[in-house]
């Protein structure tokens, strides 16, 4: 045994290396990555002087530039495409699944993947500087399953945020717990572009996700939050196309609004409509008597809810059937072939590229499928 006094004496050694250690790192890093004030060139348009040293996507929303960015600038949504005119050095291995070929070629490069470290000249679509960081407070928030919220924000007094339904927002999360930085996620707006003061999300919690924990858990009415918006390029094609929608689970929130914004234009009933919506169990779903409504009121505009294994208890007037297979038998049986046909979906990955590859097989082409992966 050792007495008290020296194992203090030996905690107090490693805290003090540890603080040591940590200030060490701290002036290294400001010595090796102090790069000073750099020039950048934004469009040939406009020039500003930036500290060096950041990425390029944090070091253009400092300016007030925020271009797309779904996963918050880790790498892993490919959303944040720039081209730059300067030599920044090769692509970096993180960038490349991202590029196609062309975009290689033109230095097309992942904004949140390249460091500013000297004078730097990019171009970006003239329509990302109508994207604005804007300072909301929630409104309300309600459960609409056990793992679905509904949140509505207020936006700031004269935002004066105009969007198109299908688009989205940059929700950011504040610093918490082991959290050390705010976190922004891309959420699909789910109110009308019509309802000018609030913005409303359909937000799924993910276990163990970083912003859906902190909406769930922490967020409460009356916090003021940050969503850069609008932001995407999901829409609904001005054609008399029909329209065959997939959206599972919060994959619902860009259709609900794309279908408010048809009702509240006075169009929703003039184009044939097939919306997919669908859950493991009852539990899973949610504002059925909305769509049920719609499908009674419009003639064109067909709801096809599905649950693949309802709970024990459940009622379930259907058969239960995956809705990837709901799919693949209406379009057997009711929609018919010769119909021209436009695919709009949202949601997970695995089922939004097994419903791809039913449409396909069902003679629609990938130029007439539009789709937002939640990943
Ligand atoms: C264009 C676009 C629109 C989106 N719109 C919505 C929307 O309207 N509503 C909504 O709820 N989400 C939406 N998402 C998904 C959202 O942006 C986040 O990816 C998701 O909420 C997880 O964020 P997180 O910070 O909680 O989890 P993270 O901390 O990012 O992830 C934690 C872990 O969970 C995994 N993970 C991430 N997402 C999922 C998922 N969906 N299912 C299972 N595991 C996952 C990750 O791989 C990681 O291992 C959208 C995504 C995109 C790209
Ligand atoms: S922000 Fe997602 S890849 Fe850059």
């Amino acid at each position: 045994m050792f007495p008290l006094s020296t194992l203090a004496a030996q905690a107090l050694l490693i805290g003090g290396v540890s603080v040591l250690m940590a200030v060490m790192i701290s002036v290294i890093d400001s010595i090796v990555n102090n790069y000073g004030d750099v020039q950048l060139d934004i469009n040939g348009k406009k020039q500003v002087t930036v500290k060096g040293g950041s990425k390029l996507l944090g070091t253009l929303a400092d300016q007030g530039i925020f271009l797309p960015s779904a996963c918050g600038g880790r790498g892993s949504c490919g959303a944040c495409k720039c081209q730059v005119k300067s030599d920044v050095g090769p692509h970096l291995p993180t960038e490349v699944p991202y590029l196609t070929q062309q975009e290689l070629r033109e230095n097309v490069r992942l904004a949140c993947q390249v460091k500013v470290k000297a004078d730097i000249g990019i171009q970006i679509p003239e329509e990302l500087f109508n994207i604005k960081k804007l300072s909301c407070t929630v409104e309300s928030m309600t459960n609409l399953t056990y793992d679905i919220k509904e949140v509505r924000l207020k936006l700031p007094e004269g935002s004066d945020l105009t969007y198109t339904a299908g688009q989205y927002g940059q929700i950011e999360v504040p610093a918490y717990g082991g959290i050390r930085e705010p976190s922004a996620r891309a959420y699909s707006f789910a109110s009308a572009p019509q309802e000018k003061d609030t913005l409303e999300f359909l937000i799924r919690l993910v276990p163990g996700g970083t912003v859906t924990t902190y909406v769930h858990k922490f967020l409460k009415v009356g916090d003021k939050i940050n969503v850069v918006a609008p932001v995407g390029d999901f829409r609904v094609h001005d054609t008399q196309a029909a329209m065959i929608c997939v959206g599972g689970g919060s994959g619902m929130a860009p259709f609900r609004s794309i279908f408010r914004d048809m009702e509240a234009r006075g169009v929703l009933g003039e184009r044939d409509i097939w919306y997919f919506f669908g859950g493991h169990s009852v539990k899973d779903l949610y504002f059925m008597d909305w769509l049920k409504e719609l499908a009674a009121k419009y003639e064109r505009f067909h709801f096809i809810p599905a649950v693949s294994e309802p709970g024990p208890g459940e009622v379930w007037e259907g058969k239960p059937a995956r809705l990837i297979d709901v799919l693949a038998e209406r379009f057997k049986t009711e929609i018919p072939r010769e119909l021209a046909k436009e695919g709009y979906l949202c949601g997970s990955p695995g089922m939004l590229d097994a419903s791809m590859e039913i449409m396909r097989k069902n003679g629609m082409t990938d130029d007439k499928i539009y789709f937002d992966k939640f990943a």
